[in-house]
């Protein structure tokens, strides 16, 4: 039987991409989303994949999502935790309500999502987990305090949970895109997203697919032997 991958913020962007690309690697694929049910629906009669609607940030709804899926798609072997949101603003200007969102729904639902599936992997002897991090949880970036903290908060994460997961063949690896062509990154005024592509070696914003094949090799049986690590896929833009 096909292993079952949730993939939260599933139904548009880089999520849809990996869901996508899952789906084509043999996964029996899940999609969460928050809130756009016109960008859901159009998302399953387009790919086939089914949804499931709850609030990552909310620890209670993520536990009861989950045990839905589990119930009716099957036990949760693949987690990409996904869903992300941007409030920027530079600190001065950024209220405790932008702060506080991005680190509950961005940071807070990796907990929540691990919480909810972990515990069946261990059991199982076999999981896999990606983060979705970001260059901005990496080098930081010019308003966004909230975006950035809660992106390095998830590298963090990453590796304390990979040393937890390894005797149960779980592995716990974050993926750290650059600028992506997605509704996020087109949210960037103009000309600020101008500068940031000028600086970017690649000379272009990268593709959603681009990230999901990072997500589908972490996935794969074959890269058991890596935890805990982080891929940069940025286009050059920043390296260490
Ligand atoms: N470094 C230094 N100074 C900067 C700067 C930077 N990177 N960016 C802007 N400034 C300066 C501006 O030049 C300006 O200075 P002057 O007044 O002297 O001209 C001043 O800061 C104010 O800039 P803005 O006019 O842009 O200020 P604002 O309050 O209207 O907007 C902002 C601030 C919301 C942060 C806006 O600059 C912005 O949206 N920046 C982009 C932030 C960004 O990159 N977000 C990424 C979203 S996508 C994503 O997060 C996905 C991912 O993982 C990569």
């Amino acid at each position: 039987m096909n292993r079952v991958a949730i993939v939260t913020g599933g139904t548009r962007g880089i999520g849809r991409a990996i869901c996508e690309q899952l789906k084509d690697d043999g996964f029996n694929v899940v999609a969460n989303y928050g809130g756009n049910d016109d960008a859901a629906k159009q998302f399953t009669d387009e790919t086939g994949v089914p949804t499931y609607k709850f609030d990552v940030g909310d620890h209670e709804a993520t536990l009861a999502g989950c045990e839905q899926i589990a119930a009716e798609v099957g036990p949760v072997e693949a987690v990409v935790n996904n869903a992300g949101i941007t409030r920027d603003g530079t600190l001065h200007k950024m209220s405790y309500d932008d702060w506080h969102e991005v680190m509950r729904i961005n940071l807070g639902g990796c907990f929540n999502m691990s919480k909810a599936c972990f515990p069946g992997m261990r059991e199982r002897g076999w999981g896999r987990i990606v983060n979705i991090g970001s260059i901005n949880g990496q080098a930081g970036q010019y308003g966004q305090v909230n975006y950035a903290a809660a992106k390095s908060g998830i590298h963090g994460f990453t590796k304390a949970l990979a040393q937890e997961g390894a005797r149960a063949n779980i592995t716990v690896n974050a993926i750290a895109p650059g600028y992506i062509d997605t509704d996020m990154v087109a949210a960037v005024p103009q000309g600020v997203l101008d500068k940031i592509v000028a600086g970017i070696p690649v000379g272009r914003l990268g593709q959603a697919g681009e990230i999901a094949r990072g997500v589908s090799f972490l996935c794969s049986e074959e890269a058991g032997f890596v935890t805990g690590s982080t891929m940069s896929i940025n286009g050059g833009q920043h390296m260490y």
